[in-house]
């Protein structure tokens, strides 16, 4: 098969490099890629929502299979636009339509969606310019923290966690008459705060079958000790040991059956991968979001604890044969640490030279922000690249990470040497 991955981080690092490994590969192309994914297969220089250029791409090199890393291209309609053009119609896109998509790209959809189909999730009420007024009232009856949400897309910013009244109300209005995150914020998801402990579990589905993946944390804030600003994430760890069968059981029960089946029954044909963040309320399940598409950097354990051939499964996807397919864990555990350029979540530099990648052993480094200029690798983000490794304990895997970290070497690297650490 020839399959092109859509996207340009560690996530789609990861997904090349394990459907490199698959005996049904012939050619793999990624767009745009990064210089990670170049080791896999050929980078193609089109970006994830140039559609037109993607539909030339998947026409000159006969593509079989389409798989799609971000959210972006979904929501804005890649898998819809195949479906209606001639040339493209049967070639499977691994992703949902809009339809399916809007689970991310609308707070106020999922929480409608979680309600109408039973699965647990914070109270909330969605409040726009109209009914602003009635948003102060209800923030007055919930106790701090104030959760409050833009509705739209934000790049992963749109979320405010308040602990003052007047505050969240205040922001409430910024969000919402200010455009405090642009459209997205023109309504607000106001909700419930949920405690406890958060981790993300991630379903791949057909429309009909569905097989739930390695569950894992991620760790979002900039410093360590979870303090600091929010990043895309800045390591992950897989599986998470409080999330035991009993938990995930409950997991499949409360959340991941209704939720496949409130998509069958509201006709929604969604094939691909649904990211679950999930609170762990005292053992119990309570759904935050969410996500059309896989995390990262949780792709970064999560996939290569895959043993079976994942281009096989995602094959069975576009054929709603997945319920006929094999899916193998592997029992270890693994862990990642993300290595950014310094200053990341702010201003930081790119272009900066990555050296010493050569001399990491007993890791895999997923590249995330890198590009190759002049046969140099150089960052090209605020995440550059996440440091994989497998143990039989959290230790012995986040311990593996960190010594290949310290090898790589750039100007003003970072990264946070307490990923996993909450866990042992
Ligand atoms: P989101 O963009 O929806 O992933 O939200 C960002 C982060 O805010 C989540 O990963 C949680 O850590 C936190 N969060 C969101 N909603 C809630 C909630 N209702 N209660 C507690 N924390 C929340
Ligand atoms: N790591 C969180 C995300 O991918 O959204």
């Amino acid at each position: 098969m020839n399959v092109l991955i859509l996207g340009s981080g560690g996530r789609e690092h990861a997904f090349a490099w394990k459907i490199a490994q698959s005996k049904n590969l012939e050619n793999l192309y990624i767009a745009p890629g990064n210089a990670g994914t170049a080791l896999c297969g050929t980078n193609v220089n089109i970006g994830v929502n140039d559609f037109d250029a993607i539909k030339n791409l998947v026409w000159e090199k006969g593509i079989d299979l389409v798989l799609v890393g971000p959210e972006d291209p979904l929501v804005n309609g890649i898998h819809d636009y195949f479906l209606a053009d001639d040339v493209l119609k049967d070639i499977p896109v691994i992703g949902p339509k809009k339809d399916g998509a809007i689970l991310e790209g609308s707070k106020d959809f999922s929480k409608q969606f979680m309600i109408r189909n039973n699965v647990p999730t914070a109270q909330y009420k969605s409040f726009t310019e109209a009914n602003l007024e009635e948003g102060y009232i209800f923030l007055e009856t919930l106790s701090p923290p104030y959760v409050l949400k833009a509705d739209g897309l934000a790049a992963g910013k749109g979320v405010l966690i308040l602990s003052d009244l007047a505050e969240a109300k205040r922001e409430l209005k910024a969000m919402i008459t200010e455009a405090k995150f642009g459209a997205a914020s023109a309504t607000v998801v106001v909700e419930e705060y949920l405690h406890g402990i958060e981790l993300s579990v991630f379903v791949l589905t057909d429309g009909k079958s569905y097989k739930i993946l390695p569950a894992a944390k991620d760790y979002k804030r900039i410093g360590e000790g979870d303090k600091g600003l929010n990043t895309g994430g800045m390591g992950a760890v897989s599986p998470v040991p409080f999330a035991d069968d009993a938990f995930i059981k409950k997991v499949e029960e409360q959340v991941v059956i209704p939720t496949i089946n409130g998509l069958i029954k509201e006709g929604i044909d969604y094939r691909g991968f649904i990211f679950i963040g999930l609170m762990n309320d005292k053992g119990e399940p309570k759904v935050i979001e969410y996500n059309c598409r896989m995390g990262d950097p949780e792709t970064e354990v999560v996939v290569p604890r895959i043993k079976s051939d994942l281009l096989e499964l995602l094959k069975a996807v576009g054929e709603q044969k997945l319920n006929q397919t094999t899916f193998e864990i592997d029992s270890r555990i693994a862990t990642t640490v993300m290595m950014v350029a310094g200053g990341y979540p702010e201003e930081y530099a790119k272009g900066d030279e990555i050296t010493n990648l050569n001399l990491v052993e007993g890791s895999i480094a997923f590249h995330a922000g890198t590009k190759e200029v002049d046969g140099k690798v150089v960052t090209n983000g605020g995440r550059v690249i996440a440091v994989t490794s497998f143990g039989n304990s959290i230790a012995e895997a986040v311990s593996k990470s960190f010594s290949n970290t310290e090898k790589i070497s750039y100007k003003n690297k970072y990264y946070r040497k307490d990923i996993g650490k909450d866990l042992m």
